[in-house]
């Protein structure tokens, strides 16, 4: 699969297979993510793969409830996290995207590590899709609790995460804005 097929395929699945995912799959997607470009390659990315039943049950009790409409509803990724076979788990060093080596910020961002940390997790989505796997990247999710419950350290926060293993529907294509509407010339707004 071409990597713009697998940017055009790639979908959020909520739904998955009970399938192993075997250790050669998981570490093409986790090479694929350590490739991805990083602050001054500072890389401050690390990774835990969860394939324990109880701790991913205890993750999936992280997901927060998310406003759909006037409802707040069950994250709609919280089955999905119990059903994959494997929990990648995005968590970063805090203090050094960013930043020079006296601790100042080079930038009003501040911590660079969720820009990231999104580049790498999603070179593993695209990585997972074009060998047939599934993911869907959480980040509405305690992300404290999270942290107990993984054993991460301070100086180390918990990112985000996704469930991989074989997708068990096709996910749905949620519509994109029209290019027009969000591509400017010259200076914002100028279309
Ligand atoms: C930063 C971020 C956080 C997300 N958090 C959640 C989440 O907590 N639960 C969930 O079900 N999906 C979550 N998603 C998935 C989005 O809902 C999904 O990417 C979007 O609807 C587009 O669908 P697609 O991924 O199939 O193209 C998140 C995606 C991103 C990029």
């Amino acid at each position: 699969m071409d990597v713009f097929e697998a940017i055009k395929s790639r979908r959020s699945i909520r739904k998955y297979k009970p399938d192993p995912v075997s250790d050669d799959d998981l570490q093409k997607v986790l090479e694929a993510a350590h490739w991805a470009p990083s602050w001054a390659n500072t890389q401050c990315w690390r990774f835990i793969v969860v394939r324990s039943p109880e701790i991913k049950q205890k993750v999936a009790g992280t997901l927060n409830r998310v406003q759909i409409g006037d409802d707040f509803l069950k994250n709609a990724a919280t089955e999905a996290i119990r059903q994959a076979p494997v929990l990648i788990v995005a968590c970063a060093q805090t203090g050094i995207a960013g930043y020079n080596r006296d601790g100042t910020p080079v930038t009003d961002k501040d911590d660079w590590l969720l820009f990231d940390v999104a580049l790498a997790v999603q070179n593993l989505t695209l990585a997972a899709c074009a060998l047939g796997m599934g993911t869907v990247i959480v980040g509405a999710f305690d992300a404290k609790k999270a942290a107990e419950i993984l054993d991460v350290p301070d100086g180390c926060a918990v990112v985000t995460m996704t469930p991989l293993g074989y997708p068990d529907h096709t996910g749905q294509i949620p519509p994109r804005k029209a290019l027009g509407d969000i591509v400017y010339k010259d200076t914002f707004g100028k279309s």
